[in-house]
């Protein structure tokens, strides 16, 4: 399916953020239960945008409030040790978000007294924090008129704003230009919800979607190749969890919450009784991404 060049909106962009927006009013009830609608403050923004970049709504959950009630300050995180934040992180996946988050909040100590910033190129510049991340902060925290591109944003963009696969900048540009004026925050939440919510990555639910014709994808007739595959910040469906060198480091990194984990022991530690080679392999991934560290008698242990 071909498109409008340059990010040009296929379909006149007013009409879907009315739609959007409209139907978000009906929707928005349930979702401002989610714990961190509640709040504006920067540094919970900041805490909530890092659990929620790589992990669904539903296994954050309460993990936010309790990472929160133990550090709920960037100081108080900054001096903790990196490893009470990945026993605090531990079940969440990709536990090396814990350690940038420990490196972000150092910073947020050294550079900025502690405060999250709210300029792009200081929120940039902190351990961890990409465009997504960053104008999360921007647009929830401070209501900037920024765009806000995660995957499920990206997928709206490509589908139902240009009717093709987008490059970054024009992501980046598109999104921006939808900000509808006063409600940053509240498009930003928005847009995000259905992405999750209606135009989903699989089984998108265009049969009662609120869009109607309005939708770039739908508008160029049914059938066609998704334009979000592809497209800008859009991620590609994971492979398997089960068996996964990810469910791997995530039983180590349990255990290793648990005290230090013996060279001996690595293998039944991962899940891999019959495999010690691999499961050595993944301890010394997680060593070089700084969630573990490899003590003199080669046990592996929280920093
Ligand atoms: N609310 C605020 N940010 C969110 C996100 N990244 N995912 C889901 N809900 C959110």
């Amino acid at each position: 399916m071909s498109g409008p060049a340059g990010g040009e909106p296929a379909v006149p962009a007013a009409v879907v953020v009315r739609g959007i927006l409209r139907w978000w009013a009906g929707a928005r009830q349930e979702r401002d239960r989610l714990p961190w609608r509640r709040t504006r403050d920067p540094w919970e923004v900041l805490v909530a945008e890092t659990m929620l970049a790589q992990t669904q709504v539903g296994r954050v959950g309460s993990r936010y409030e309790e990472l929160l009630d133990r550090f709920p300050t960037p100081a108080a995180l900054a001096c903790s040790p990196v490893g009470d934040v990945v026993r605090a992180w531990s079940g969440l996946g990709y536990n090396r978000r814990a350690v940038l988050l420990h490196s972000a909040a150092c910073a947020l100590v050294e550079r900025h007294q502690g405060v999250v910033p709210r300029e792009l190129h200081e929120l940039l510049a902190l351990p961890g924090v990409g465009p997504y991340t960053a104008r999360a902060v921007q647009a929830i925290a401070f209501g900037a008129r920024v765009g806000v591109v995660d995957t499920n944003v990206g997928r709206v963009l490509a589908r139902a704003v240009a009717g093709r696969a987008l490059r970054a900048r024009e992501a980046q540009r598109l999104a921006d230009g939808l900000v509808p004026d006063g409600s940053a925050r509240d498009w930003a939440v928005a847009l995000m919800d259905f992405g999750a919510l209606v135009c989903r990555a699989r089984r998108p639910g265009c049969a009662g979607c609120p869009l109607g014709t309005a939708c770039a994808w739908r508008c160029a007739g049914a059938g066609g190749a998704d334009p979000a595959i592809g497209s800008s910040a859009v991620t590609r469906p994971q492979g398997r969890f089960a068996g996964s060198d990810r469910e791997g480091r995530g039983r180590l990194v349990r255990a290793a919450c648990a005290g230090p984990v013996g060279g001996d022991e690595l293998a039944r530690a991962a899940g891999w009784p019959e495999d010690p080679g691999r499961a050595l392999a993944v301890a010394r991934a997680l060593v070089a991404d700084a969630v573990l560290v490899e003590t003199p008698d080669g046990s592996f242990a929280l920093p």
